[in-house]
């Protein structure tokens, strides 16, 4: 199936986006957000973490890798921004968090993405202007097609 893709006009829209995610996640999914420096990786992230019920604010976890958050499922929410080689997410051990039952949200997953789960759903964010920010969703296996699915009902524009 052809790639789907949205435009949000403001970080609100971006939080938005997420809480539509993060109500349709199911245990286990592994969405892999990808698009550089301040393109709204962390916005949707929160987001996603407001949609799963998660009161805490996902800021971003700018000196830990993983931060584990609690909602209706758990969120593991993991930036690989600081790591320089794919070994080194091999090295993290975050088995541990992709084959539980809470939903991993993965920043600057083209980090890692040749060690990563072949099995998920690419977010890649791309800048288009000041406050535009788009959006292509990628699925990798039936379960994430599915789930595209799903969420082209819920969310407007997409
Ligand atoms: N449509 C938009 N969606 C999201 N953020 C936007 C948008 N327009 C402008 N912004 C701004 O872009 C920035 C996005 O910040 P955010 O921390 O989410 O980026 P990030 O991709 O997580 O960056 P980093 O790579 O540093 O982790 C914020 O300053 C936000 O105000
Ligand atoms: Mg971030």
């Amino acid at each position: 199936m052809s790639d789907i893709e949205l435009i949000t006009h403001s970080p609100e829209e971006t939080q938005k986006l997420g809480v539509y995610i993060g109500e349709s996640a199911q245990a286990g999914d592994i969405y892999l957000l990808t698009g550089g420096l301040g393109t709204g990786k962390t916005y949707l992230t929160q987001g996603i973490a407001w949609g799963l019920d998660i009161e805490e604010y996902a800021l971003s976890p700018t000196f830990v890798i993983v931060r584990e958050l609690r909602g209706r499922l758990p969120l593991y929410h993991i930036d690989l921004y600081r790591l320089d080689r794919a070994e080194e997410v091999d090295e993290l051990g975050l088995d541990e968090y992709l084959y539980r039952n809470g939903v991993c949200v993965i920043e600057w997953a083209e980090k890692g993405l040749s060690v990563l789960p072949p099995e998920h759903l690419l977010i890649e964010i791309s800048y288009v202007g000041e406050t535009d920010r788009r959006f292509r969703f990628k699925p990798s296996g039936q379960h994430y097609v599915d789930l595209v699915d799903r969420l082209k009902y819920f969310i407007p524009n997409l």
